[in-house]
């Protein structure tokens, strides 16, 4: 398995150097458009493979903006992207989508022409709306463009409710809860599934009132806000291991169930829209979508974010062209 990672930043560097840990690949390429930095990134990680104990050789190459040089990425099994600018304290995620979208556009085309069989998973911002140009642009089967948020949403979702359940008095750990985010990637209407979370298998709806809830959700909700707030760029440490864990799904072909931002063609009652589900991921990228019958209130939010979704679509104006 070969994963070429677009972008050496600190999220792009981080998938590779969380899927190198993991052992899973023969290669991982990381491309960067700074002269020397990638080659950097990589050279770095390669010495922590001792220590981490992996056999993955990750190698770096710079790719410039006005001379795109791809040829390091060809043949790759999977290719994430994670080009673009991140938000800055006080941005949303959408303000991005015009200087995003022209640069994941380029980085769609450059990959596919070394790389035409990869499956793509991007994570560049809006995540939603930059995964469905990456479908429209590619034009590729929907199982081979993914988006990263829900698994990233949905271990922020964990985590606010295991500090919910500590405050009340239990113990609890990050593991020991279950919790599942479906729809956009979005500060407002992501949608955190109360319904479906548990603290050792027991609804947290038994062990939690409904203001502890609403406070691990909204937390939840803003969670990329509250870091970009103390770090004054987005975060990296959960959204790349997010993504690692989707090749690594991919690579194991291990049909994991995880929440991904994939197209819709009828699922949920929509079409023609990238939004976050939960699917099954393996060798394939997408091999399936879960369709989960959602409690009324839970649904109404869906729809919510789906309209929200579309909306930023809309504003992807020439770049779907
Ligand atoms: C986040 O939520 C960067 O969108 C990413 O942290």
């Amino acid at each position: 398995m070969k994963v070429t990672v677009v972008g050496a930043g600190n999220v792009g560097a981080t998938v590779a150097n969380v899927l190198a840990a993991k052992n899973v690949c023969s290669e991982i390429v990381l491309l960067d458009i700074v002269e020397g930095f990638a080659e950097g990134k990589a050279m770095d990680i390669m010495q922590t493979a001792h220590m981490l104990n992996f056999d993955t050789k990750v190698k770096g190459a710079t790719s410039p903006v006005d001379a795109p040089d791809y040829s390091a990425t060809a043949d790759s099994d999977v290719i994430v992207i994670t080009s673009g600018i991140p938000r800055k304290p006080g941005m949303t995620r959408e303000e991005l989508i015009g200087v995003n979208a022209k640069i994941v556009k380029g980085v769609v085309d450059q990959s596919l022409k070394h790389s035409p069989n990869a499956i793509f998973i991007i994570i560049s911002n809006p995540m939603d709306a930059m995964t469905y140009l990456t479908l429209k642009d590619s034009k590729l089967p929907r199982n081979r463009v993914i988006g990263q948020g829900g698994m990233l949403d949905s271990s922020r979702f964990r985590y606010y409710i295991t500090e919910a359940l500590n405050k009340a008095g239990f113990s609890a750990t990050e593991t020991d809860v279950d919790g599942m985010v479906i729809g956009g990637h979005s500060d407002t209407t992501m949608v955190p599934l109360v319904s479906l979370a548990t603290y050792r298998g027991i609804p947290i709806k038994e062990l939690l009132n409904d203001d502890q809830i609403k406070e691990a959700v909204e937390a939840t909700k803003v969670g990329g806000a509250t870091l970009t707030k103390l770090l004054k760029t987005s975060a990296w440490y959960a959204p790349g291991a997010a993504a690692a864990a989707m090749v690594e799904a991919i690579a194991l072909d291990s049909k994991k169930l995880m929440p991904c931002c994939v197209a819709l063609e009828g699922e949920y009652g929509e079409s023609d829209l990238c939004i976050g589900v939960p699917v099954v991921l393996g060798k394939n990228g997408m091999e399936k979508i879960v369709e989960y019958k959602l409690p009324a209130d839970e649904k109404a939010k869906f729809d919510e974010s789906v309209k929200a979704a579309r909306n930023t679509n809309s504003k992807l104006g020439d770049a779907l062209k």
